[in-house]
């Protein structure tokens, strides 16, 4: 089986490649088409993989190329990561509209907004391309904002892109963790859109646990989200928020952290990265300890603001390992290949699961996965207060899609100002101006680039 990696320079491919190593069962991948624009970035991971990869019987065979046609053509799995823009994009995503005042943030608020705007057509190109060069492929998006993006590719591609996050896996690993009950036994109740779900209830053995967890004052400090959104506020929405919404609920907080930060998350990311990628040549086997290194030293300052404006203390030390983001996408290739029915938390197309949103709306539900692919399962409806964000967020999602496709300069315009963190029309025109300044890949929105 073929898995092709679009992005495959980016920093959290190591993750997926051995997770592809540990698994030893039949059918399993075979080879690997690292697809990036970047060379320099693909041959310091290809460095890494090999590293992984020595003593490994049978390890997937790796191939590299920058031509999207060559890496698509025939492949079995798209793995979809990709940063339009690079990691510099995300610094400006978040300082200019941390400069307004308003949250800077990879995926959430008007910077979430500026990187869709900008990732959409890029998308929706390589949509193309699958569908017409691989169309029986299934396509796993975790390229941000992740929700967005796997809309705009469902218009061509429809239930064979899903999109994945790591995020509601790991909450649903820490709660039950703090409920001492096996993960796997439970059913989480989660609903929502990417970067923006609530869990409502876990069930196991028939009974929902999350009234005796929310009782419980130690038990909720046990655990990041318990820590970030503190028990009085947990107890009145009745539900876990994904540890995204402290960018909503606590939003003041987290702006003013954010400002006072001595440097966002984007360029803290940004030079751990480069010292790495700058590296060259060393012992067999400096490659993946550096990699190591800079991915705990990544995952330890995750959402620090947050922590930091929350009280938070550090994260837990089960929370530096990783797990989430490769054995998501792990499952969800070998669910659809093997026809190993399973459930997971995953993006896709609504389909009446959800109330509220309409059919084609991706959101973030629990799936049923075989080899029919991801199917969501009816939810129940979200409260008041959530159903009124989802469908804010959603609408914003809406006119992104709308300015990527057609240009509409209003409709970008439109996504900023009606995001509920962005408080003022004249603060979007500000933000939709300076974005427009620094990426040149928006020049679309006055008719200037491809799109
Ligand atoms: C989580 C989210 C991803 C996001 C990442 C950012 O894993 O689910 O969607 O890209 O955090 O982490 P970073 O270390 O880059 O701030
Ligand atoms: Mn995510």
């Amino acid at each position: 089986m073929r898995l092709t990696v679009l992005g495959g320079g980016g920093f959290r491919v190591p993750l997926v490649h051995r997770a592809l190593l540990a698994d030893r069962g039949k059918g399993r991948v075979t080879e690997i088409v690292l697809y990036d624009l970047d060379r320099d970035r693909i041959a310091v991971i290809g460095e890494v993989l090999a590293d992984q990869a020595a003593g490994v019987p049978d390890a997937p065979r790796i191939t590299v190329t920058t031509d999207l046609d060559e890496a698509l053509a025939g492949t079995d799995f798209v793995f979809s990561a990709i940063r339009v823009g690079g990691p510099e994009g995300r610094v400006a995503d978040e300082r200019v509209a941390l400069d307004e005042g308003v949250l800077g943030q990879e995926t959430v608020g008007a910077g979430g907004v500026a990187y869709g705007l900008r990732t959409v057509p890029v998308a929706v190109d390589i949509a193309r391309r699958v569908a017409a060069l691989a169309p029986d492929a299934w396509v796993i998006n975790f390229t941000n904002p992740a929700g967005l993006v796997t809309e705009a590719m469902s218009r061509l591609l429809g239930d064979r892109v899903i999109g994945i996050c790591d995020s509601p896996v790991g909450m649903g690993r820490r709660v039950a963790a703090a409920l001492g009950v096996d993960p796997a036994s439970a059913w989480f109740d989660y609903a929502g859109l990417n970067h923006l779900g609530w869990l409502r209830a876990v069930r196991v053995g028939g009974r929902d646990l999350l009234p005796d967890l929310l009782a419980d004052d130690a038990a909720l400090s046990s655990f990041e989200e318990g820590r970030l959104f503190g028990a009085e506020w947990l107890r009145a929405i009745g539900a876990i928020p994904n540890e995204y919404l402290h960018y909503y609920y606590f939003n003041r907080d987290a702006v003013a952290a954010m400002r006072a930060a001595p440097q966002g998350r984007g360029a803290l990311v940004l030079e751990q990265q480069r010292d790495f990628y700058a590296r060259t040549g060393g012992a067999p086997g400096s490659a993946l300890e550096a990699w190591e290194a800079t991915r705990r030293r990544r995952e330890s300052t995750y959402m620090a603001e947050n922590r930091e404006a929350a009280g938070a203390g550090e994260r837990e030390s089960c929370d530096l390992e990783s797990g989430g983001y490769e054995n998501v996408a792990l499952a969800l290739m070998r669910a659809i290949a093997h026809d190993e029915r399973t459930t997971l938390i995953l993006n896709v197309r609504n389909r009446g699961a959800l109330p509220g949103l309409d059919a084609d709306a991706v959101v973030e539900v629990p799936c049923l996965v075989d080899a029919n692919g991801a199917r969501p399962v009816t939810a129940a409806p979200l409260e008041d207060h959530a159903l009124a964000l989802v469908t804010s967020v959603k609408a914003v999602e809406r006119a992104v899609l709308e300015a990527a496709t057609t240009g509409s300069r209003p409709a970008a315009l439109r996504a900023l100002a009606i995001h509920p963190l962005v408080d003022s029309v004249t603060v979007a025109q500000r933000l939709l101006e300076q974005y427009e300044t620094d990426f040149p890949q928006l020049g679309y929105l006055r008719g200037k680039a491809k799109r």
